[in-house]
């Protein structure tokens, strides 16, 4: 899958939202998360973004590499104030903002 890594945080450009296929990039509070199990791996995201945040997992940047277990945990662990977690809920759009971000993301 892809993955939006540091350069997200605080821009939130959304770009990427109105390419993906399968609306796979959901809006967390200082920055965006690809769903791992929804991503087709189309790369449409990744040349709109404005500040580069965006690459396919293999060609993460290493200094930037904790952002791809961070994309997942996103959806497959229980985020501060919920009750379980994301999953494949089949839809950002529907979905809508999520307003929190992972505890790795809270600690930057
Ligand atoms: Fe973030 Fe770039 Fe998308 S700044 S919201 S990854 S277009
Ligand atoms: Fe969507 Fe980008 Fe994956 S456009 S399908 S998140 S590669």
């Amino acid at each position: 899958p892809y993955v939006i890594a540091s350069p997200c945080l605080d821009v939130m450009d959304k770009s990427c939202t109105e390419e993906c296929p399968v609306d796979c990039i959901y809006e967390g509070s200082r920055k965006l998360y690809i769903n791992p199990k929804e991503c087709i791996d189309c790369g449409a995201c990744e040349p709109v973004c404005p500040v580069e945040a965006i690459s396919q997992d293999r060609r993460v940047p290493d200094d930037e590499s904790a952002f791809i277990a961070d994309n997942r945990a996103f959806f497959e662990t229980v985020l501060p104030g919920r009750d379980e977690p994301l999953g494949a809920p089949g839809g950002s759009h529907k979905v809508g903002p999520v307003g929190v971000d992972t505890p790795m993301v809270e600690e930057l």
